[in-house]
């Protein structure tokens, strides 16, 4: 997919699908698969690096990951900006972008609108694409006060609709649409002429996303409504070492002839 192929996507009704990813084996997986996209989330500091949220992702971890994943695939890459790495001024947010682009990005993405029309615009009149995240932006959680719907009330829905047109105008060439009610993922949907790619925002968006470990259930207590684990990754990997495991001590593994110099 290029950056085109977005736009070509939404008019042809063909939906996009976008998996997050953060290192080198996994990259290279994603690479013989038919995904559209991989996003190098923020969620990498939660899922990879154990932090309870996203405020701890930092450049140079993003960095390290999108160079990793760019190693191993020539997918569309977009990398998060992580945590502030936007708000501080121009110059720091320029810096940010540059070092995620010429890590292997083909595109960077940020959360919230209003406020950050001037620098999208900017990011994107330097020549580089911008996807944009409305509804639960969890770089925000402190201040949202958790992981929680968000646009459930009729003027809440109408500001998402308001800040999703505010992306579209400032230059963002997707946006991401994080736990909002389906009915309004679809109104904002249908208004926009840039997709949407939703997750926990019902099955009207122009595309999906979902974390690599979420989608694969490595975290099996892990179940919000709108995930589904399309593998039992924590089972496979759990046996397997297991399995590992009682045959060293069983003396079944490694075998003489088999696995010896
Ligand atoms: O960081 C991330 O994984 C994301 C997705 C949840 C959209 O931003």
């Amino acid at each position: 997919m290029k950056i085109h192929d977005f736009q070509a996507a939404k008019m042809a009704q063909r939906k996009i699908s976008m998996i997050t990813c953060y290192d080198s084996t996994f990259a290279k997986i994603v690479d013989k698969t038919s995904i559209d996209c991989i996003l190098v989330g923020d969620s990498v500091s939660m899922v990879v690096h154990g932090h309870p949220d996203t405020t701890n992702a930092t450049l140079p971890m993003m960095v390290m990951h999108t160079a990793a994943v760019a190693r191993s695939t020539k997918k569309f890459i977009i990398a998060d900006l992580p945590f502030l790495s936007y708000r501080k001024s121009l110059s720091e947010t320029m810096d940010a972008v540059e070092q995620l682009m010429q890590a292997g990005a083909q595109a960077v993405k940020l959360e919230g609108a209003n406020s950050n029309a001037a620098t999208i615009t900017h990011i994107v009149e330097s020549g580089i694409p911008v996807m944009g995240h409305l509804g639960l932006t969890p770089q925000s959680i402190h201040l949202l006060g958790g992981h929680k719907i968000q646009g459930r009330q009729p003027s809440q829905g109408e500001v998402l609709l308001e800040q999703a047109h505010a992306l579209q105008e400032a230059g963002c060439f997707a946006i991401v649409l994080e736990c909002i009610p389906a009915a309004l993922a679809k109104v904002i949907t249908e208004s926009l002429s840039i997709p949407t790619i939703g997750i926990g925002a019902g099955p009207s968006t122009d595309g999906q996303v979902l974390v690599w470990h979420d989608l694969l259930g490595f975290d099996p207590k892990f179940k919000p409504k709108f995930l589904k684990h399309f593998a039992d990754g924590y089972s496979l990997v759990h046996t397997a070492l297991e399995d590992y495991h009682h045959q060293v001590q069983a003396l079944e593994y490694p075998v003489l002839e088999q696995h010896s110099y």
